[in-house]
Formats: structure tokens, sequence, C-alpha cells
């Protein structure tokens, strides 16, 4: 959500913060601000809106000092503005901060602070950390002691950076839920909340723990646990193309991404077939976990419809029962886990708040938690029993694309191993089934061929107003995500309903002009949605067929039809995804969109 970006070293900080923020910006944010070390005390520059508007004004104000933090906000406590941008200062300048997360106790420590006289600048959480921090620090006199007073108060997440203005040459950090990463350089040292901030001068890294503490010297950070016990770890390399986080021509990071699904297919399935046998055990995923009785899937957004998906295809391949459930509903519902459950957790970042609660709601039933995660050193990543990484590289388009086809491969994987050792697939059905996933990235290339086709579409229907989706079984799972990502970066009203559904109530909706998407690839129930298709074509709607070829439809009377390749039908999803992202990618652009970064959003919710 909000991006945090720290320096200390011997350049001077501000221009390094700007450039860390501007490699952040993918993530969606409505203002950013800088705070500076100089021989005057803490300067501090914020500006609303656009990052060209704080490099602007920065530009206008030569801040000196080679110690500095920096922060993208995306608002949640008070409204976009320059006043509510971070930093944030107590009230005495002591102590300025920036924030990540959301301190859920903020209403009553802020009332607290004000009955004693304390006046607020802001309406942010984070502000009252500052005056929190200030206090502490204020009483004590030592950073660390501060922090500490001030995490035992604290109830929600955060990741912060902290200035003292007494101690000129270092950065203070502290941690829980929210992530934050120190980047190791020669005679500097650089702080993060995600990687591609800082994979242009190090990867090496360290990362901060939950409750953890750390001081940043230019020399060298130490880390400290919540009782300022020094907590011993060592830098880990970052395997991450720094090419990832550029746009390399590409007019947007979502055509970009959406061009690299076949390699992000093929390097997935790589990673984890050697000699025609599925081998997970990089992963310390031996037979005793691929062979549970239940199967829970729980994630957000993409990931949970990844997670239907794979409902429909572990239940038929492995007939293991499974649910799919969105994480933030999971972790409250009080969840009845049965023995022998294996909870799969799916996330991008590893670091969606509700799927990482998931995890830890899990764990403390005592289920097994297997996470198939896309950012090595994520929290979930590192929370979960086993984790299995998908190898989609850095997803910088705040719409997912990549990533999630590459959770359909790893899922795939586990259903097929599910049912080898489940005893529902021989040896040949598992050889042909492998090496139809393995057609999946050169099928994906001959539709991508076709992108001309979806872009024409798009310029033809960009004053469409309602749009429905509709399929069956896993062809429904398509549906849920073709329909977020039409609505996330087009901002059309777009629903994904259960093709018998419709008629339940939905259809009264139907009118002339409504588009309607019919997707078609199982061959018992293709039927039976093309006559569904008939039915809203009969109400005015236009459609749009959507076919594996070789699916046997019959005939009606869709005015358009695109296909896709044939492929077993279980593994279907990877190709009729892609039309329904390239029609969502045109048509936002087509609507003069910023496609990367739609109204609202941000890359990786770590808030509740
Ligand atoms: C949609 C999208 C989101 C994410 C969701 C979960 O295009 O990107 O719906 O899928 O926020 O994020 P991760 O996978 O990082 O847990």
């Amino acid at each position: 959500m909000c991006g945090i970006v720290g320096y200390i070293g011997k350049k001077q900080a501000a221009p390094i913060l700007l450039e860390g923020l501007k490699k952040l910006e993918y993530r969606g944010y409505d203002s950013a601000g800088i705070a500076v070390q100089s021989g005057q005390g803490i300067e501090i520059v914020k500006a609303q809106g656009r990052l060209s508007n704080l490099v602007e004004k920065a530009g206008g104000m030569s801040l000196k000092g080679t110690a500095g933090i920096g922060h993208t906000r995306w608002a949640t406590h008070g409204v976009p503005s320059e006043c509510n941008a971070h930093p944030h200062c107590s009230a005495d300048g002591a102590v300025t901060v920036v924030h990540n997360g959301i301190l859920e106790n903020f209403r009553e420590l802020k009332e607290e602070l004000a009955k004693s006289g304390y006046i607020f600048a802001s309406e942010t959480d984070t502000e009252v950390i500052a005056a929190l921090i200030g206090g502490h620090y204020h009483d004590c006199g030592d950073p660390l002691c501060a922090l500490s007073r001030f995490m035992k108060q604290a109830r929600g997440t955060y990741a912060i950076a902290v200035l003292f203005r007494d101690f000129k040459d270092e950065i203070y950090l502290a941690r829980k839920d929210s992530p934050m990463i120190v980047g190791v350089g020669e005679g500097e040292m650089f702080v993060a909340s995600d990687v591609p901030a800082i994979l242009s001068y190090t990867r090496e890294v360290y990362y901060v723990d939950n409750l953890e503490m750390a001081r940043l010297k230019a020399d060298g950070a130490l880390f400290y646990d919540l009782n300022g016990k020094i907590a011993e770890k060592q830098p880990v390399t970052v395997d991450m193309d720094p090419s990832a986080a550029e746009k390399e021509g590409w007019e947007h990071f979502m055509l970009k991404e959406i061009h690299e699904q076949p390699r992000a297919a093929a390097d997935t399935f790589r990673r984890y077939v050697r000699e025609g046998k599925i081998d997970f055990s990089e992963a310390g995923v031996g037979e005793e976990l691929l062979k549970p009785s239940r199967i829970v899937i729980v994630g957000c957004g993409s990931a949970y419809h990844v997670g239907a998906a794979l409902q429909y295809v572990i239940e038929e391949l492995a007939r293991i029962p499974v649910r799919v459930e969105l994480a933030s509903e999971f972790r409250y519902r009080n969840f009845i886990f049965e023995e022998n459950s294996l909870v799969i957790a799916i996330s991008q970042s590893g670091e969606t708040a509700d799927t990482l609660a998931a995890v830890r709601e899990a764990k403390a039933h005592g289920a097994k938690t297997l996470a198939v995660v896309n950012v090595q050193g994520s929290s979930i990543a590192r929370e979960a029993d086993h984790t299995l990484f998908t190898v989609a590289g850095a997803e910088i388009a705040v719409a997912t694309t990549k990533a999630y086809s590459a959770q359909l491969i790893v899922g795939y994987l586990l259903a097929l191993e599910f049912a080898r050792l489940n005893g529902k697939m021989g040896e040949k059905e598992y050889a042909s089934s492998l090496s139809e996933i393995a057609s999946l990235p050169e099928k994906m290339q001959t539709i991508l061929a076709r992108k001309e086709e979806y872009r024409a579409f798009a310029a033809e229907r960009f004053n469409v107003h309602d749009v429905f989706m509709i399929g069956r079984g896993v062809d429904y799972a398509v549906c849920m995500e073709g329909a977020l990502k039409l609505k996330e970066v087009s901002y059309v009203h777009t629903e994904a309903y259960a093709a018998g559904e419709l008629k339940h109530g939905t259809i009264s909706l139907i009118e002339k002009g409504t588009l309607v998407v019919g997707v078609l690839s199982r061959n018992s129930v293709a039927e039976k949605t093309a006559a569904n298709l008939e039915e809203v074509i009969s109400r005015g709607a236009n459609v749009v067929c959507l076919m594996r070829e070789g699916c046997t439809a019959g005939r009606f009377g869709a005015e358009t039809v695109w296909t896709v390749p044939s492929v077993a039908e279980c593994f279907a999803p990877s190709l009729l995804v892609l039309p329904l992202q390239l029609f969502s990618y045109y048509l936002s652009v087509r609507l003069g969109h910023d496609v990367d970064k739609p109204r609202n959003l941000a890359k990786s919710v770590t808030v509740e």
C-alpha cells in the first residue's frame, strides 16, 4: 500500500530517496514526502498527488544531508492532502516518522494525548505514533527505549522509519506485520518497504523481523528484539532481476506483464518439474503433506480466484474435498478445522494482511500450511510451514496478470500430485497431464499474437456500461478473474455470474446493449451455457463467446467469438484468462485511465 524508503551514507540523501519513491510509484498513492537530517535539523518536504509534484518542490529547496526517509501514502486515516502526507513529527520536532500500516488503537491514544494538551496538525494515525515516540524519548532519552515503549502500547500493523533530531547519523526502524527491508551498500545503508526501491543500489538485504527494531548507521545495522536485546542475523542476496522494475520499451507495465505470462508459466513449471516428475522437495513438501483428507485454499482478490479455479481442478483430478475461502472472511469465521486438513495460502506479494492472518489462524489450530507466493523473504513465505514460489518475477502493474498465471501452474502441479498420491491418476494420465501443462506457454503465445483482435473490440465497445461474464464450473472461476480485471482497470461495472444463476434475479439487468461474455471450455456444460447466452441475446444483450477450440457448444447466435487453443479442460483457465486481460487493458487505455495505477487501488494490501 504505502511505500517507505530510507538512506544513510556519504551521498546526498534527497535524490536517492526520490529515486526510490519513483520505483514504488507503481503501488499507487495519493501524496508523498521526504525528510532529511541537515545541518539545521530535520528538513521536510511533502506534496499531494503524483511524485512529480514532490520532485518539483524538493528541487526548489536543495535539501542537504546524507541521512533521510521518504514515503508514498495511500490514505487510510484522513483525506489525501499535503498536511496528512508523511513524514510526521512530534510537536517538539525531536522525532520524525514515516509509517506503513494502521495503528488500530490510535483513537484512544490520540484522545489521551489531546487531553494532556497535545495539538495535532493532521488527521493521521501516524502523527499519533510520532507524538507517542516523541513523548517516550523525552522521558527516557534513548531512541530504542522510546521505540520499544511505543511498540508495547501499539495495536495494529506498522513498519516505521524514524529520524531522531539528536542522532544525526542514524535511522531507526520498527516493524509489526508490515514488510520492511534494509539494503547493504558500501559505506551506505538503504531502507525500503519493497525490494524494487533499492534494487539498483544493492541486492544484499536484511529482512526486519516481526516485532523487531533496528538502528542503522552508514557502516552497518544492528537489530533488536522488543526488549532491546540484540538479534543476530545475516543479510541475504535477493534473486530479482532489476529490469523487472523497468518498462523496457513497453507502453505500460500491465501490457509487459501480460506478455511475460508464457515465460512466467514456463519458468514456474521448470522449477518444479524435472525429468517428467514433479519435485517439491526444495520446499520440504513430501508425500505426507500431499495426502490431506481436506484442502482449504485461502487468498484475496485474484489469488482467491486462482483458488476458485483450483477447487474444481483438484476435486476433479484428485477427488479430495476442497473449500476455497476469502482470507478476510476465513480469519474471523471460527472455521472448523478437520483432522489432516491442509491450508493452502495463495499470495503474489506474500504480504497481504488478511492472507497472513489466515495462515496464522490455520497454524494456531494445528493445520498444516502451504503457501504459494511470488516474493521471496515475504511474511507469508516465512510464516507458512512450507512455501512453493512462483517464478513470475517482480510484478509492478497493480492489476495482477503474470502472478495469477504462475499461481495456476503451481496449483495444477499440486493437483497432479494430490491425484497421484490419492490413487486417482495413473502414470499415463499423469504424464499426459504434465505435457498438457507444458504446452500452455506456447499456446499463450498464439493468443498474445492475436492481441489486435481484443484492442479493436475494446475500441469499438468503449462506451459499454455494464458487462456480465458467465460460465459454469472452472469457466465461472475464469469469469470472476476476468470481471475483476475489467472493473479494476477500466472502471466499467462488471459482474461474474455462474451461468445457471443468472435467471434467478440478475437477468432483470440485461437490456439492449448490455455486454455478456460467455466462457465455454467444458464439453459437459457448454451447451447449457450456450442456452443461457441465447436467453440474454433475446433480451437485447451483445454476446461474446470465449471458447476453447474443440469445445462442443453447438451453434448459437453470439455475434463475436474469441477462441483459445485446445487444451485439456482442467488447464483451460490459463488460456481463457488472456483475452479477458487484454480486453481489460485495451479498454482502460482507450478510456484514458492510468492502467498501471488504477484509482483507489494499491499493490500489496497490508492493511485489513
Ligand atoms: C487484482 C489484484 C488483487 C490481488 C489481491 C491479493 O488484480 O491484484 O486482487 O490479487 O490484493 O494480493 P496478493 O496476491 O499479493 O496476496
